[in-house]
């Protein structure tokens, strides 16, 4: 059996970072020298790490003890662990762990994918966006991974991600969703937040083959200047491995 190409690539550090570094930099702007980040679902601390770096002050929700403990390991090596604080909690309940309007960028990174009710969880990290603040959320792409079965010759499997009401491919998917562009905006309109932004991650990179993304810093360079294009453009949004969204709480 074909492997399947995995569209979604490495954690990029191209688009997403891009639109949180902007966001960190306006929250800078309205007076918040130290921005308030909330990783809700954080796991070992990609975004959390980076994002410490960028000068915030980061939270880590997340409900597994070994992501935390990889966590901390990470913060301490990154030299920022004075800015990382690790919370075991569950998303279901995060207002037990973490304030009600108390953060300026609210991450969902990784996490619809997998958590029970997927309303409940996009409720909560908005009420955990102070008002004005935004709510980042980082989620499967449901087509991607229709094409990327085809392309591997797993019909049936395709099939099922194309036809199946939440996107999955069978019992033994890890995953328990995955969104198109419209599931996602509809699901963060539904909470009164405003999206402002909707990218896709991993667009063209995970189409690539292994020859060519190994081929040296201007295959490199040439592919991250492609990605960075192709992020934007509303014709591939759907086959983004992962989609992006930027959303707003409105101001009070
Ligand atoms: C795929 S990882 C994503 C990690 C990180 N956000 C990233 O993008 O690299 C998903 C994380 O969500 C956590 N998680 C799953 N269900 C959760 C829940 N109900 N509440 C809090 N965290 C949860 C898992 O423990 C895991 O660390």
């Amino acid at each position: 059996m074909s492997a399947v190409p995995d569209p979604t690539g490495p954690v990029s550090s191209g688009p997403v970072h891009r639109a949180l570094s902007v966001e960190v930099a306006r929250a800078q702007a309205r007076g918040r020298s130290v921005p308030r980040v909330l990783d809700v679902g954080g796991g070992s601390g990609a975004w959390a790490v980076a994002l410490a770096g960028l000068g915030c002050a980061v939270t880590v929700v997340d409900n597994s003890p070994d992501a935390l403990a990889a966590l901390h390991r990470r913060a301490r090596e990154a030299g920022v662990h004075e800015w990382v604080t690790p919370v075991q909690g569950d998303v279901d309940a995060l207002a037990e762990v973490a304030p009600s309007g108390g953060a300026d960028l609210v991450l969902g990174h990784g996490l619809l994918e997998v958590v029970d009710d997927v309303a409940h969880a996009v409720r909560a990290m908005a009420s955990a966006a102070a008002p004005g603040g935004a709510v980042s959320v980082l989620v499967a792409g449901r087509h991607a991974a229709v094409l990327s079965r085809t392309l591997a010759g797993r019909l049936t499997e395709a099939r099922a991600l194309l036809t199946d009401a939440h996107g999955g491919w069978g019992p033994d998917d890890p995953l328990r969703r995955r969104l198109d562009a419209a599931g996602l905006r509809a699901l963060l309109d539904g909470v009164g937040l405003g999206v402002e932004l909707l990218q896709g991650d991993g667009v063209l990179e995970g189409w690539v083959p292994g020859v060519v993304r190994d081929g040296g810093p201007a295959a490199t360079t040439a592919l991250a200047e492609l990605e960075s294009l192709a992020a934007s453009e509303p014709a591939l949004l759907d086959v983004a491995g992962r989609l992006h969204a930027l959303a707003r709480r409105p101001p009070t």
